[in-house]
């Protein structure tokens, strides 16, 4: 551990209750010993995270989310360990001095780097005559030089190469620059991938430059935007243009406002209105949904006016609901987008709109019917199945009750006959449901032996004892390396009491994909104390196995060997096992 030391660590963790911290972000009751809340790391239903206030560490048993306060702020602040610390600290009271701590090596420090550079020359380039062009293309789209400056927007100028050339200078790898999805292999040699156009760059979550949109704006036959590709600091599906800008007022306002266009999201933010983020014109992921339910409570789609607009509005609402997040609707006028319809009618009118949002069944009933003529049984009958479908997603009674009321009075049909095809549907839903549960896998014996034995190693001393002395080979890997850094743990600081937040702190620092392990096995819900028998037992089969794999090696190399004396070695070998066991 490099930037503080692990006392340090330990003084800031106990410094706080973890369920006060936790509390900060979602509800938590108490339930027993425990106290419990909707798991915010997955698509969670019913209060799936466990928040244990003696042992300082939170699971969730469902997703197998596990760790620490600095692993949950990390998590669901989107930061790093190190940025966790300190909020932990804050919350606190502590001081720590970051500026002069240095942080752990970042594996991808030459991309960022390669970012910083090119953001760098690109804002230099669109302020030389060069850049007139491209300035005026922005005056004229009401983008002030203040925008300009705030979202760091930029120029690459036609040549294809002069991005190359300042990296080359800057000694970076030719293989860094593929990385950065900036530079292109070519015959014959190497080329910017961006050239001509003006640079509006993506950030990250944590609001590092991570990638660019490059709009055109002097050739009116190229495609629209050209972005970055997927790269090792550029996943697409897992950020959402402005987050680390509108967080912090989403999360006072307790209401975020969802657009399509990155464009939308700076007219929006440069008007004051800065809870705002862009889905840049693709499908909501589910990242990107969990994402936006742990920005607010209260999400409003705000999506370009036309009908792509209005399709984009339907899908995301259903991937939102998805995970119990109802959005509120706003649809725009005149097939207008947010960018466009503020400039035309000004702040005060689009607030308006954000205030008066429809609520999602009323959008999604007027989106169905749009265009169905309603005298053509076909179509009408396609009308009210969707509305169906639809009604069969939410939980709300009263919701229910008033739609079908409505569609009921538009069709003219029987609100007995909806009703009773309601629950007809739903039925067959729940059969699909009840499939696909029978189908995931069942867990094997052995491992559930390991499995078992690891959730008592985690809380029992004399179980880490027996393991030492009694287990050989665990032999699932992901297991058998969570068994050696117990064991390594409690030996290499000499402790001979459990202490489980202690343990996690340090795994969240040498080997932090463990802690899904860890999480997998305290999710596994069984009771807290074990019995000498039973941890006997897991040891046994998980030694039984180990020799039923050794000798079934054995026998195929017995059947493979000719020599009649190796033979009867291999054989014996086989005998003296079986006695083992
Ligand atoms: P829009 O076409 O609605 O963008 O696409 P916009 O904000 O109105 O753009 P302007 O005003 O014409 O400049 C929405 C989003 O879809 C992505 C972009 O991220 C854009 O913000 N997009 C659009 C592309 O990636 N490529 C394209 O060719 C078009
Ligand atoms: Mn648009």
């Amino acid at each position: 551990m490099e930037f503080l030391s692990s006392e340090q660590l330990t003084n800031i963790r106990n410094s706080v209750d973890i369920v006060e911290v936790i509390s900060k972000y979602i509800p938590l009751s108490p339930k027993g010993k425990n106290y419990f809340g909707i798991c915010p790391f997955h698509d969670d239903h019913s209060p799936s995270l466990s928040v244990s206030k003696q042992k300082q560490i939170y699971t969730c048993f469902v997703c197998g989310a596990s760790g620490t306060v600095f692993k949950f702020i990390q998590d669901y602040e989107n930061v790093s360990f190190k940025q966790a610390v300190k909020i932990v600290a804050d919350y606190a009271g502590i001081n720590v001095n970051l500026g002069n701590i240095k942080s752990r090596v970042e594996p991808n420090q030459q991309l960022y780097d390669i970012y910083d550079i090119s953001t760098k020359f690109y804002q230099n380039n669109i302020n030389t005559s060069e850049g007139k062009q491209a300035k005026k293309y922005l005056y004229d789209r009401q983008i002030t030089e203040d925008i300009i400056k705030e979202f760091q927007i930029g120029l690459a100028l036609k040549n294809a190469d002069l991005l190359l050339e300042l990296l080359t200078k800057k000694n970076f790898s030719k293989e860094d620059m593929i990385k950065s999805g900036l530079i292109i292999k070519r015959k014959g040699g190497y080329a910017d991938i961006f050239y001509n156009r003006i640079m509006f760059p993506l950030y990250d979550l944590k609001g590092r430059i991570v990638g660019y949109s490059g709009r055109i704006y002097n050739n009116e036959t190229d495609s629209k935007y050209v972005n970055t590709m997927e790269t090792e600091i550029f996943k697409k599906g897992e950020l959402l243009y402005n987050y680390h800008r509108a967080k912090e007022e989403a999360r006072t306002k307790n209401q975020i406002i969802i657009v399509e266009g990155f464009m939308d999201a700076i007219r929006l933010y440069s008007v004051g209105i800065k809870n705002v983020i862009a889905t840049m014109g693709t499908a909501v992921t589910r990242t990107q949904a969990n994402l936006i339910k742990r920005m607010a409570k209260n999400v409003i789609l705000c999506f370009d006016g036309d009908e792509a607009g209005a399709k984009a509005t339907f899908s995301c609402s259903n991937e939102l609901s998805l995970i119990d997040v109802t959005p509120k609707i706003v649809r725009l006028e005149e097939d207008l987008d947010p960018d466009e319809y503020i400039k035309k009618y000004g702040k005060e009118k689009f607030l308006y709109k954000i205030d008066n949002p429809m609520n999602v069944m009323d959008f999604k009933l007027s989106y169905l019917k749009k265009g169905k003529d309603f005298n053509n049984n076909i179509e009408k009958a396609d009308y009210i199945n969707s509305v169906i479908n639809e009604l069969n997603k939410i939980d709300d009674e009263i919701l229910k009750e008033l739609t079908i009321n409505k569609i009921s009075e538009e069709s003219g049909l029987n609100i007995d006959l909806l009703k009773s095809k309601l629950i007809e549907s739903k039925k067959e839903e729940k059969k699909e449901i009840e499939q696909k549960k029978a189908e995931t896998k069942k867990t094997t014996k052995y491992e559930k032996a390991q499995m078992y034995l690891l959730f008592y190693m985690l809380r029992n001393m004399s179980v880490i004892k027996t393991y030492e002395k009694r287990v050989t080979y665990i032999p699932i890997e992901k297991y058998r390396k969570l068994a050696y850094e117990i064991s390594y743990f409690y030996k290499k600081n000499n402790l001979n009491k459990i202490d489980e937040a202690e343990f996690l702190t340090y795994l969240s620092l040498e080997n932090e994909k463990m802690l899904t392990t860890v999480g997998e096995i305290n999710s596994l819900n069984l009771k807290e104390e074990c019995t000498t028998e039973e941890i006997d037992d897991y040891v046994n089969v998980i030694n039984e196995f180990n020799i039923k794999n050794e000798c079934k090696e054995l026998r195929s190399k017995m059947n493979e060997e000719s020599d009649q004396n190796n033979k009867k070695q291999l054989l014996q070998r086989i005998i003296d096992l079986r006695k083992e066991n």
